[in-house]
Formats: C-alpha cells, structure tokens, sequence
C-alpha cells in the first residue's frame, strides 16, 4: 500500500489531522499485509474506475474519517446493493476495519489511506456518488484551529461535485461550536439544501448507526447534531 507517500500537495498545506502514531496490532498489521489487495485501493492521483472495482455498477456511499470502522461495516453490510469506499488517514484504523471485513465476509467496501481532500479531488469521479458521509470529524475546538476543519468551502465544493444529481451529504458532530460553524457553512452555501437536521441526545442518528465517537461525546455529556443535505439542482455541472 502507499499510504504513507505524501500527497500531490497542489492544493493546500493546511490538513485537517494531523498524524497519530498510534500503535498498529499484530493482527491489524496482518491484516493490512493480507487484505490490502482485496479491500484497499492505493492513493494516486487518476480517476478511479468504480464499476471495474467493484465488478459491478451500483450506487455508491463515500465515507470520510471512518475512525476503527466499525459503523461503516455495520452500514455496508446492512446495504448489500450498494458500494462503500471508506477513507482513512489512520492506519491502525483501517487495519480493524479490514479484520471487520474479514469477519463479516462483506465484499461491498473497499478503503482507502489517504487525505480525503485528495481523494475526493483525484481519484472520486464527478457525479458518481449517492451519498457522501462525514460522522464526528476532528473538531478543532480552539479558535487557532479553526481553519482545519474539514468542513470548508473546498470540501463542500468537491463533494458537490462528486456527488450525483440528487445525492446526499450526512453529517454529524458532539461539538456544539462545530454545530455552529456547519449551520454558518451550509446556509452560505448554494450547492446544498438542507433535507433535515435533527439535534438529540443519541437516541436519534440519522440514517446511520452510532459511531465510537459519538459514544465517546455521550460518555462526556455532550449532544449531537445530525444533518441531511442534498445537493442542490442549481449546483455546478448540472
Ligand atoms: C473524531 S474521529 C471520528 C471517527 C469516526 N467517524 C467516528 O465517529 O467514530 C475523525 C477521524 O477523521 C480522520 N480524518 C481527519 N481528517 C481526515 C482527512 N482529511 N482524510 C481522511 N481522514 C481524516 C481522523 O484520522 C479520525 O480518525
């Protein structure tokens, strides 16, 4: 796999993560090593061929910062009629999520370990997703920090993009600022319109199952906000 190659870097230097060195287990490693060529798709900077991946044509749900996976696998397998491609920029993470494969025997995902800005600007093809998910991105919480936040008008207009006539971007947060700043950017934004917004207090996710950090959020008495957008008609390429 590549995924510690650096990135085109033709857009921007500023990222929203930085790089955790956490420790990859015996079996994530194994699983990284043996799984790679089924399950991972390596960064480069061409379009993907999605059907010849898959071996089929389906509708298809992009998933960004899928953390250990395990809501993802939980989606894909609920939803066998359609593809999932996961990306990841923590290794350890997609070393469960490929021993979750494993163990579920689903054949609908395939991930990727790389930035997502990357991926989304290089390898996703225009127009060729159902859905895009963004659950509990980093937060960001200080001021400082502010800029690094995934949820920014070069995300929002990729995702646009990649996203087919009537596609839908799902986004969740346990930050109440964060919350905030995505209220501010989708409303400023022409490319989405809001399906609905629910906040709760867990019991509610929408279209999805709850995720390792939105436990962590209610484990801290935090609250959650979730949003369905859809890309608006009067979008670009339409
Ligand atoms: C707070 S965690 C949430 C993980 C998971 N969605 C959940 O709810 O449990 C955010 C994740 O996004 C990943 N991430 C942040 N920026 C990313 C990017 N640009 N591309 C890919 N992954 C990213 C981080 O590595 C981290 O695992």
């Amino acid at each position: 796999m590549t995924a510690s190659e650096p990135s085109t870097g033709r857009h921007r230097s500023i990222r929203s993560f930085v790089k955790r060195t956490g420790r990859i287990t015996p079996s994530q490693a194994r699983a990284l090593r043996e799984l790679w060529p089924a399950f991972g798709i390596d960064f480069s900077p061409h379009p993907l061929e999605l059907d010849s991946l898959f071996g089929r044509s389906a509708p298809r749900v992009l998933e960004i910062g899928f953390g250990n996976g395990d809501s993802l696998v939980t989606l894909a397998s609920e939803q066998p009629e359609r593809d999932f491609i996961g990306v990841e920029v923590h290794e350890p993470g997609a070393g469960h999520c490929l021993l979750r494969i494993e163990e579920t025997g689903i054949t609908n995902l395939r991930l990727i370990v790389h930035d997502a800005l990357d991926v989304l600007d290089e390898q996703i093809p225009p127009a060729s997703l159902e859905r895009v998910n963004l659950y509990f991105p980093d937060p960001w919480p200080k001021k400082r920090h502010h800029k690094r936040r995934i949820v920014n008008e070069r995300f929002l207009t990729l995702a646009a993009d990649r996203l087919a006539a009537n596609g839908t971007l799902h986004l969740a947060t346990d930050w109440e600022n964060y919350a905030e700043h995505i209220d501010a950017a989708m409303s400023a934004n022409p490319m989405f319109s809001l399906d609905e917004r629910r906040e709760h207090d867990g019991s509610r996710p929408l279209d999805r199952p709850a995720t390792k950090f939105e436990v962590r959020g209610l484990k801290l008495g935090h609250r959650i906000w979730d949003w369905r957008y859809r890309r608006s008609v009067s979008g670009p390429d339409t």
